[in-house]
């Protein structure tokens, strides 16, 4: 594509979609000719020259669209995503791509033989100071990971937030908690720095502090390739709430919280001093290097101008759509240790965790018919 603009599509004009549909005046090389939403009421405060479509097959098929950002419920991203790549449209699909592994990799496989670029909206991955994490890493600075630590607490809800929206907060509608809406942010990074575990097991609490079906307090303890543990403890429960990052290695320590950078250096590799140190009460006196790196997310603008300059083949693409499988997968690994008691190896059995899925939304529908949700009466009702 040479020097015309990249003409959007937008899916989806709730939270996300608004947030999407402010800054794309300020984009570079693109231009918003369509949005898309069931519910007509969006279309309000939506600029007169932007075309507007309550079917997303019908905005696809318009001609007026290159591209397409997916801002929907996750439950639709699957089917609109792939609709978009047998379409030959680019697609920005919001996090997380899909509910389950299967339905991802599906999403992959629609994508393999497209011409197109396909991109996940995980803007986490624009915060400087995750790669500057990852250089760390992959430099030899660090040396090998001994263990890392992850608290993410900080992303509290209260039960007005789940109550404001049907889907929200139910396996029929959301398909999952904390893990599928607030962290697969973190899950991404997670994955993206340190790969995949082997195995995990879980801690897993449906609706302990909230009324609400899906899970909101969660415990992880992982086994890495190579022999590192883990931990990634979460939930939308504690206020005030922590986010802090720690990676002890080979040569020191490296902490991220609150928006600082901290590398404990030790004079020695860790386990040269372990196996060799006379001193059997050894006090460490690391070096301590504050890191001067950004620790701003650079934002959802930041992932879609990178989609477009993708397009024009100005750039590699900062979130590849197809990493977005991984931390459903990891989702999926979680949930299943945790609800089914026992240690999982990863990638998950796809059809152990839909069956899971299935259960919880069978017993959903018979012991809270109240939080169940129904997409296909949702749908109907909007559009009567
Ligand atoms: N990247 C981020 O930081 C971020 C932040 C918030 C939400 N999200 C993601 O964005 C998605 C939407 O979340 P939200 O909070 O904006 O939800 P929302 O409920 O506020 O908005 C969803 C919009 O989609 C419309 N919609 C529903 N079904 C549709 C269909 N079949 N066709 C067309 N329009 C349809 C609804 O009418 C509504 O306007 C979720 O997947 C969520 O995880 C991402």
């Amino acid at each position: 594509m040479g020097l015309e603009k990249v003409r959007f599509g937008l899916i989806g004009l709730g939270n996300i979609g608004t947030t999407h549909y402010r800054y794309f005046p300020k984009l570079k090389g693109a231009e918003l000719t369509a949005v898309c939403d069931v519910d007509e009421a969006r279309f309000e405060g939506i600029d007169d020259t932007i075309e507007r479509f309550k079917n997303y097959q019908e905005m696809y098929d318009s001609g007026l669209v290159d591209a397409v950002i997916i801002g929907t419920p996750h439950v639709f991203h699957p089917e609109m995503a792939i609709a978009a790549f047998e379409a030959g449209l680019h697609v920005i699909l919001e996090k997380p791509v899909a509910i389950t592994g299967r339905e991802a990799r599906a999403i992959n496989a629609a994508y393999k033989d497209s011409n197109v670029i396909f991109a996940a909206m995980f803007q986490m991955r624009t915060n400087p100071v995750f790669h500057k994490i990852k250089e760390l890493l992959q430099d030899g600075t660090l040396g090998g990971v001994r263990r890392v630590s992850w608290i993410i607490t900080d992303w509290f809800r209260t039960q007005s937030y789940y109550d404001s929206g049907g889907w929200r907060g139910n396996w029929t509608g959301e398909g999952g908690g904390v893990l599928m809406n607030q962290c697969p942010h973190n899950l991404d990074l997670f994955q993206w720095l340190f790969g995949l575990p082997k195995r995990l097991t879980s801690l897993v609490y449906l609706g302990k502090w909230h009324d609400i079906t899906v899970e909101d307090d969660v415990s992880v303890l992982m086994e890495l390739e190579g022999g590192a543990t883990a931990s990634f403890i979460t939930t939308t429960a504690d206020t005030p709430g922590t986010n802090r990052l720690e990676i002890a290695a080979e040569n020191g320590k490296l902490v991220l919280e609150n928006g600082r950078l901290i590398f404990y250096r030790m004079p020695d590799s860790v386990q040269t001093i372990l196996e060799t140190s006379t001193e059997g009460f050894y006090a460490a006196k690391p070096e301590k290097v504050e890191l001067s790196v950004e620790t701003r997310s650079h934002g959802h603008m930041y992932i879609t101008q990178n989609v477009v300059d993708a397009i024009k083949g100005k750039a590699d693409l900062l979130s590849p759509g197809t990493e977005g499988l991984k931390s459903v997968q990891l989702a999926n690994a979680v949930l299943l240790a945790g609800l089914k008691n026992k240690s999982v190896t990863l990638p998950v059995c796809e059809a152990e965790f839909d069956a899971l899925l299935e259960e919880l939304r069978e017993k959903e529908r018979k012991n809270a018919p109240e939080k169940a949700f129904d997409w296909d009466k949702y749908l109907k009702d909007l559009q009567a």
